[in-house]
């Protein structure tokens, strides 16, 4: 990949920046924050570590939209992250007009560019971007589920005392409380997890997954993670910019797929060199679906409130 831009410079893409220019997953990386100076601070500082780690990515960051211009691929981490008490979709109102914003800069400086959104709420800032790019479903799509599922699989391994290396996870739906790990496609060593796990033991993972974000933040206090999703961020990257054909759960646009149309949410993806090749459309049993349809019908109303500001 020619350029990756990252707007926002905040701890989550200071921390994406800094594995994706050690990695060279990009010839050029541009950090941009209205914050002032910010973001050619930090700038400075990633190049200098990625030079000491053996990288020729160079490295620039500064406050302006021309920035963005001969991007390919365009991550957005801006915007407010959430108070501990706060769901995601409390920073809706302040992250919104933000996002907004950014795409214009987009549309106008790097219309061809690819987008990532990161920013919370995501499944509705996803959605909403799609709809403000004008490109095809492939081109704009969404950081969760990479995240969540590297949580289960801590959680998984601490509860069977197993490598992580082993495990094998998979959660879809809104990246909220309504997420949907889903514990049959949970492997350690391809073996299925009820295999170790009594379902209360499963019950407890799932619901430390969903409140996995919230869980750093209550200790944190002062900022949501930053690392994990980093990491999440730089491993889709990786994807793209190296046109791997992996499959990792996405914010996708839904057409049809699980019965949705009109709604961004998490679905395995095939990522490729033009972002999401496939949406891979599971079939589920009964209790799967419905929590898929709780967390889809979530989103719904999270999109609704939206459109309604
Ligand atoms: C998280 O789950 C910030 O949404 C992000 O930590």
């Amino acid at each position: 990949m020619n350029k990756l831009s990252i707007v926002g410079a905040g701890v989550v893409g200071e921390a994406a920046a800094q594995i994706i220019a050690r990695e060279e997953f990009c010839r050029e990386l541009m950090l941009i924050d209205v914050q002032g100076e910010l973001a050619q601070g930090k700038a400075l500082d990633v190049w200098q570590a990625a030079v000491e780690s053996g990288s020729d990515t160079r490295v620039y960051g500064g406050p302006n939209a021309e920035l963005l211009q001969n991007s390919d691929l365009v991550v957005i981490t801006a915007g407010v992250p959430r108070k501990p008490g706060q769901s995601r979709q409390d920073v809706l109102s302040i992250n919104l007009p933000i996002l907004d914003s950014i795409m214009l800069d987009i549309n106008r400086h790097a219309p061809a560019a690819t987008v990532l959104v990161v920013s919370n709420p995501v499944d509705v800032l996803t959605y909403r971007a799609w709809c403000l790019s004008g490109l095809g479903r492939n081109r704009v799509f969404g950081q969760a589920g990479v995240l969540d599922t590297a949580r289960m699989k801590c959680f998984i391994a601490e509860e069977t005392g197993f490598s992580a290396r082993d495990i094998t996870a998979l959660v879809l739906g809104g990246h909220g409380d309504s997420m949907v790990p889903l514990m049959r496609y949970c492997t350690v060593g391809s073996v299925p997890l009820s295999h170790f796990l009594s379902n209360q033991q499963i019950e407890r993972i799932v619901e430390r997954t969903r409140q996995g974000g919230g869980e750093i933040l209550g200790l944190k206090k002062v900022g949501s993670a930053c690392d994990a999703p980093g990491v999440a961020i730089a491993e889709m990257v990786d994807a793209i910019a190296n046109g791997r054909n992996r499959i990792l759960p996405t914010v996708a646009i839904l057409e049809g797929e699980y019965g949705r149309t009109g709604i961004a949410m998490g679905v395995p993806c095939v990522l490729a060199e033009d972002g999401v090749a496939r949406v891979i459309e599971l079939s589920l049993d009964a209790q799967e679906q419905a929590m898929f349809d709780r967390s889809a019908d979530q989103v719904v109303r999270d999109i609704a409130e939206m459109n309604a500001l």
